[in-house]
């Protein structure tokens, strides 16, 4: 257990959330990381209330579980149901609104809010969000922000009162451990889940993150046809995919298939390859953050959350005495030492 402000808030007992990552994200794994007792979230933008409602019957959640809606038009009725289901209503692309914030509040939901600036993170707080994510420019998939994940958090951090998540860049328990020494209330991943053994991800998807080196990203309008991209065109994807789709000479990279309905896949779509699709995997919208390198297995992901909770109270427990009480004592005579 790493009990900290959001763990607190939410009922939960490690300050890990799942990030959504739309057909990446099932059910299925949201659940895990939820029973692990993390905040497994799940994608709800598109999704009528009726479907929301019968879509998520598999029982109550044995943990906390969080519902996310992204782009414009967000049906007011969506909202109310899904607020009425999950502990938490997520929202991110647009911009913080009351209207949204009331509606998870009066069906008995938090309000998490996930932004990429310091100003988008008051309007959120304006808006009466009980949870900030921050989104750093090393984060995978859509990036709303320019400004990388530390200075940006450190900033919102002196600002806001509420709990604030750290997003963009992490996928080890260094990384959790490093953003809750710097005062974050538990961090958002996303990369790090689609090598886990319910993602939804397809196989050379997955294939693809586990042989990423370093460098093997970047923030793209590649990948621009879809939703979020109308809106500004900022995506990190793997580098090897941007290539593979400028030299694909074709309209169409393959076929999905959701629920039973089969559709094509045309180039440059914005939608990451689940396991519902074929074709040309490898020129689709491979997102992923800069925290790639540090994917290098696929878990289950209750045994992931486990073992990042267990590794980032060690590190704590270990570095964090041990540096006050091992700095070097400054010398006279050392230079730049008054
Ligand atoms: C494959 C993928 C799909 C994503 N889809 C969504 C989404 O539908 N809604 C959303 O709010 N964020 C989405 N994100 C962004 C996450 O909320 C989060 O900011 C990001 O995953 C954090 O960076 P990381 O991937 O380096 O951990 C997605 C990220 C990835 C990698």
């Amino acid at each position: 257990m790493l009990a900290t402000a959001f763990t607190e808030l939410v009922g939960c007992d490690v300050p890990i959330q799942q990030a959504p990552m739309g057909p990446i994200s099932p059910p299925e794994l949201a659940r895990a990381v939820a029973r692990a007792g993390g905040v497994g979230t799940v994608s709800v933008t598109g999704m009528t209330a009726d479907e929301i409602v019968g879509g998520f019957d598999g029982g109550p959640p044995d943990g906390a579980m969080a519902a996310n809606f992204v782009t414009a038009d967000i049906d007011p009725a969506a909202v109310e149901a899904a607020a009425q289901r999950f502990r938490i209503l997520d929202f991110f692309w647009r911009d913080p609104e009351p209207r949204l914030v009331t509606l998870a509040h009066t069906g008995g939901a938090l309000a998490l809010w996930q932004v990429g600036s310091v100003a988008e993170a008051h309007r959120a707080v304006e808006a009466g969000a009980d949870i900030i994510a921050v989104q750093g420019s090393e984060a995978g998939g859509h990036v709303r922000g320019r400004t990388a994940l530390l200075p940006l958090l450190e900033s919102v951090l002196d600002d806001v009162r509420v709990p604030v998540l750290a997003a963009g860049g992490i996928a080890s328990a260094r990384g959790v451990a490093a953003m809750l020494a710097a005062g974050a209330a538990g961090v958002r991943m996303g990369t790090r889940f689609i090598a886990s053994a319910e993602s939804g991800a397809h196989p050379e998807y997955v294939s693809a993150l586990l042989a990423a080196g370093p460098e093997a990203t970047q923030i793209s309008d590649g990948f621009a046809e879809c939703p979020l991209c109308a809106t500004m065109p900022r995506a990190r994807v793997l580098r090897s995919a941007v290539a593979a789709v400028d030299d694909l000479d074709t309209d169409v990279v393959g076929s999905t298939t959701m629920a039973g309905t089969s559709r094509s896949v045309p180039k440059r779509a914005g939608l990451p390859p689940h396991r519902g699709v074929r074709g040309y995997v490898e020129a689709m919208a491979l997102y992923a953050g800069e925290c790639v390198t540090a994917v290098n297995d696929v878990p289950t992901a209750g045994a992931l959350v486990r073992e990042l909770a267990a590794n980032t109270r060690d590190l704590l427990d270990r570095s964090l005495p041990a540096m006050s009480t091992d700095l070097p004592v400054p010398q006279r005579g050392v230079p730049g030492v008054p």
